[in-house]
């Protein structure tokens, strides 16, 4: 959306969800803020998963770095290569039939210059079937986006608490200056984001910045006046099992379904219950 950034007038939210019928495009999301439709988003990174969180009716599947955490096990998401977020991106995109996908850029994928990052980006939609791509930061990274948009490549912002910058913050931190927060995102809306992601900022913060631009607002620990939401699937489904992020509302619990069910099958292996007459071919 590149263009001067306009203020938006509060508007109730409405319950309503996004259109069912159709893919969900990024005009759609747009719309979805002026109309007062929260945005939900959650992130995948495997096809089965990916099926279950389109079925439910999930605006958006974010296949994001976090995956270098919770599915591969490292302290942060530094260590992502871009052909790891192909590798995924490509499982997801093959799954949503409804929601629209973004993949994140990795670290390292369009910070070194504006021509790679165009070149990785372009990879990544057209590698994958994604639909948009998310990278990190604002007022610094204003030329890559341009030059993104400009190839026409859907490009989502994430601003606030930033994961790829996490040794320069000194930890996965609530970040508070406010004035950087505002301009970082008005950066990037008026370099062409079509939404913007929030994490982990005061919720008067998430208010003010959802106030100030004309694009969505994607919160993850940035309050309720978001436009919409976002969770690392593994922390809503209590998969998670080493951090608990003070926002995360967690809707099942993942890890104890799965060590229940090793155990009981462990056992029945042990003693010789499993497999039973109906488990065998004759
Ligand atoms: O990598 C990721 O999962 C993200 C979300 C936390 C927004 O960027």
């Amino acid at each position: 959306m590149r263009g001067p950034v306009q203020m938006m007038v509060t508007r109730p939210m409405s319950r309503q969800p996004l259109d069912m019928d159709h893919r969900v495009t990024v005009p759609d999301l747009v719309a979805a803020k002026r109309a007062g439709r929260r945005i939900t988003m959650l992130t995948a990174y495997d096809h089965p998963t990916a099926l279950l969180l389109d079925e439910a009716g999930i605006d958006c599947l974010l296949v994001g770095d976090s995956l270098g955490m919770v599915v591969q096990g490292q302290p942060d998401a530094l260590g992502v290569t871009l052909d790891q977020m192909i590798y995924h991106g490509r499982m997801v995109a093959r799954a949503a039939k409804r929601a629209l996908v973004i993949v994140d850029m990795p670290f390292l994928s369009y910070q070194v210059n504006d021509d790679e990052a165009v070149r990785n980006a372009g990879r990544i939609l057209q590698e994958t079937g994604a639909h948009a791509v998310k990278l990190e930061g604002g007022r610094r990274n204003v030329g890559a986006i341009r030059r993104m948009v400009d190839a026409g490549i859907p490009v989502m912002g994430h601003v606030g608490l930033t994961p790829q910058s996490v040794r320069r913050l000194g930890g996965f931190k609530v970040q508070r200056d406010a004035d950087g927060l505002l301009a970082d995102a008005k950066a990037v809306e008026e370099a062409g984001v079509f939404g913007v992601v929030v994490e982990c900022v005061p919720a008067e913060l998430g208010k003010r910045v959802t106030q100030a631009l004309g694009v969505p607002t994607i919160g993850i620990g940035a309050g309720p006046a978001c436009d919409g939401q976002v969770l690392v699937i593994n922390d809503l489904l209590g998969l998670e099992q080493t951090v608990k992020p003070k926002f995360v509302k967690q809707q099942a619990d993942l890890a104890g379904v799965i060590r229940a069910a090793a155990q009981r099958y462990a056992n029945e292996v042990r003693e010789g219950a499993y497999p039973g007459p109906d488990h065998v071919f004759s």
